[in-house]
């Protein structure tokens, strides 16, 4: 008996290579080295055969299925390779498409205020500081001049901590103006900062949540003035606000760190319980400022006679809302994706003051 070993390898080397694809391809494999398949039907008539043909045949048969094993092989690399090529076609990414915009989400309200801010008070020389959210007593009131009785301190309704240091609990801060402290403590006059950042306060309701923003400006020069405060502030308002004929008035005030002290008010219009930035006969009160107390100054190791300065504070949150007309505080901070895709922001447009604010 023989075998016809022969044409069954050449059949079996043109399914191979018609095999357009790995599924096609493994189905001649089991037709041909399966446990039904054809090579394997052969090996079952080698129990018939006498012996020197048996030996014979074995090894024709042997030799056909490593010969099919490795076209197999090969033509299983190459359909892969092909695959392979054909996916990087089809998935190939234009890099020089512009982003699409819907997909890329939107930058918060308080973040965008927060830049506009940083990049008006920068163009002005002044440079971004940082202060921990956890403060101790003496950075949060004490150098600022509220000592442990001052009445001021029951205004600050402070968070405390269990944690304590030298004696004080540790809290959380109550406003930006320990950065000051921490400024002036870590560098040599003249300074020029503006330290935005996290504040806490025990308050919640339509106007006041327990988290809030603020940003702190401190600057220390020699012979410093009420007018280079006003100066600074109004070329602030008006470039915040985008536009020079924001009314505004200082309104004399008291903070325990600064002397004198005031609030900044800018004009506008309240009707029908809406309201109007930049105009009318209202006033709207939008941040604390005043020339830096000589005490505080001391605090810090500095000499009134040598050096003075002015500060000032103002909610973030505040002006982000009367800016872009967002009425209520609570939604910045209940992470609403369709609050955030209505007032929030494009990623790109980073507010500069050469290519506009908000745009
Ligand atoms: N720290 C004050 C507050 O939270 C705001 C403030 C007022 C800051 C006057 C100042 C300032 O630097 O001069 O209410």
């Amino acid at each position: 008996m023989t075998l016809d070993v022969g044409s069954l390898r050449d059949q079996a080397l043109a399914a191979i290579d018609a095999a357009a694809d790995l599924r096609a391809l493994d189905e001649v494999r089991v037709s041909y080295l399966g446990k039904k398949g054809a090579v394997t039907g052969l090996l079952k008539q080698l129990g018939g055969m006498d012996p020197d043909s048996r030996k014979e045949a074995g090894r024709q048969i042997n030799e056909l299925k490593d010969r099919l094993e490795s076209a197999l092989g090969e033509r299983k690399a190459g359909l892969q390779a092909a695959a392979l090529e054909a996916r990087l076609q089809a998935e190939r990414v234009d890099v020089t498409l512009p982003a699409r915009e819907e997909q890329v989400g939107r930058i918060h309200p308080v973040s965008q205020v927060t830049d506009e801010i940083i990049a008006i008070f920068a163009d002005m020389g002044f440079a971004v500081a940082e202060g921990p959210d956890v403060e101790d007593d003496f950075h949060n009131f004490e150098a600022l001049n509220l000592p442990k009785e001052h009445p001021a301190r029951q205004m600050h309704d402070t968070f405390y901590l269990e944690a304590e240091q030298n004696g004080a609990p540790l809290l959380l801060r109550t406003h930006t103006s320990p950065v000051q402290i921490r400024t002036m403590l870590a560098g040599k006059p003249p300074f020029r900062i503006i330290a935005p950042g996290r504040t806490y306060r025990v308050d919640s309701d339509m106007t006041h949540t327990p988290m809030f923003h603020q940003v702190e400006g401190l600057l220390i020069d020699r012979r410093t003035h009420m007018g280079h405060l006003k100066g600074c502030l109004i070329d602030f308002v008006r470039s915040y606000f985008e536009s020079d004929r924001i009314p505004v008035r200082f309104r004399p005030s008291y903070f325990p760190f600064t002397e004198p002290s005031a609030e900044m008010d800018i004009g506008c219009k309240r009707s029908q319980g809406e309201l109007v930035v930049g105009e009318g006969s209202d006033w709207l009160e939008i941040l604390g400022c005043g020339m830096v107390h000589p005490k505080v100054l001391r605090a810090v190791n500095l000499d009134p006679d040598e050096w003075q300065g002015f500060a000032f504070g103002m909610g973030i949150d505040r002006v982000a809302m009367l800016k872009y007309g967002i009425p209520d505080l609570r939604t910045f901070f209940e992470a609403d994706l369709r609050w955030l895709k209505h007032y929030g922001f494009m990623p790109l447009d980073v507010p500069t003051l050469a290519g506009g604010l908000s745009r």
